[in-house]
């Protein structure tokens, strides 16, 4: 068995973690929670998203929230964007990173985002030749990729191509998201194969909600792939509002805790996250969606 030595834990629970809460947070009990996850020292959080607010009011505030959050140079901020309108916020914003998602799955396309696939891809399209003008980064974001909420099985052949054009356009990464969880290990092992015989390994990231509990395993099968990058998300927050039964993204302290156990190194210490992790489900009023968090605690 072979693991990377080092692995990059891309922080989503700002965005894909409390995109889903029905209930407005704070803007100051986000710009904490970032700042906690900054002193963490995790390189790459995404702090929200420019979409629209009718479609996602949670994120509404991410214009403010990228404005007052602690901005070390040594840590990158993505933000969501899925059009020219959310790409002019984040120029104005000066965003070092956005991500664009698209899904091979017409209908999760439409229910994310109003348009086909092939109406998405032009706005990747626009939207790059638009960023590349500014220095700014670009991640893709693929969703469904083990399983659509609507369709059901979704081509492994047109997500691979769809990550190909998503390299091919000139995004850094490309991030292969089981947006409700279903997948399983041996599945996701066959999909990262066939994305991987034309992306480099390097360049792909795993992104496991953990919907049917499968994430750790999955990220443990991935890893051995080569894998270097894995989103997590705090205290285990998340889902996707267009995609019904999401629940949240694996937790970043239960990852942390398994890359500990195999000693993958990431620079992040697990009493530290794990504080973030109850200082935002505190807030909540809730546990933290993760065993390692509540073990630490109780
Ligand atoms: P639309 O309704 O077709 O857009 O939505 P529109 O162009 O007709 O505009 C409608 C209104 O929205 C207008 O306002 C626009 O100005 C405004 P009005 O004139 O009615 O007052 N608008 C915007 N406002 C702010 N920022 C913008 C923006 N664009 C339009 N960027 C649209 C199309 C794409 C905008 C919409 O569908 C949308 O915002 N979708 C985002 C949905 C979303 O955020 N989903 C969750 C993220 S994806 C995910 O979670 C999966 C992932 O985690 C990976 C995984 O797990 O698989 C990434
Ligand atoms: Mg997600």
């Amino acid at each position: 068995m072979t693991f990377p030595r080092k692995v990059n834990l891309y922080e989503v629970g700002p965005r894909d973690g409390l995109q889903n809460e029905k209930e407005i947070i704070p803007i100051g009990v986000k710009v904490n929670l970032i700042n906690k996850l900054i002193n963490c020292n995790i390189k790459e959080i995404e702090i929200g998203s420019f979409v629209s607010p009718k479609w996602v009011p949670q994120m509404a505030d991410s214009e403010i929230i990228i404005d007052k959050i602690n901005k070390p140079e040594t840590t990158s901020f993505p933000v969501l964007t899925p059009n020219l309108k959310g790409v002019q916020k984040a120029i104005e914003k000066k965003a070092d990173t956005v991500c664009v998602f698209v899904t091979a799955s017409e209908t999760f396309s439409k229910k994310n985002t109003n348009c086909t696939v092939s109406e998405s891809l032009k706005r990747v399209e626009e939207i790059i030749s638009e960023v590349k003008k500014h220095n700014i980064k670009v991640r893709g974001y693929l969703s469904c990729v083990l399983g659509c909420p609507y369709e059901g099985k979704v081509s492994y052949e047109s997500t691979a191509d769809l990550a190909s054009f998503l390299i091919e356009q000139g995004c850094y990464q490309v991030s292969l998201g089981d947006t409700i969880g279903c997948g399983t290990p041996f599945d996701a092992i066959k999909l990262f194969e066939l994305v991987s015989k034309n992306v480099n390994i390097e360049n792909i990231a795993a992104h496991f909600h953990d919907t049917y509990g499968q994430a750790l395993s999955n990220i443990y099968a991935v890893l051995q792939m080569g894998v270097q990058t894995l989103d997590t998300s705090i205290a285990g927050l998340g889902g996707c509002p267009y995609a019904k039964g999401a629940t949240g993204n694996v937790a970043t302290e239960d990852v942390l805790y398994m890359l500990n156990g195999i000693g993958i190194k990431t620079g992040i210490k697990l009493k530290d996250i794990i504080k973030v992790s109850w200082y935002i489900s505190n807030y909540m009023k809730r546990l933290p969606n993760s065993k390692v968090a509540r073990a630490y605690v109780n």
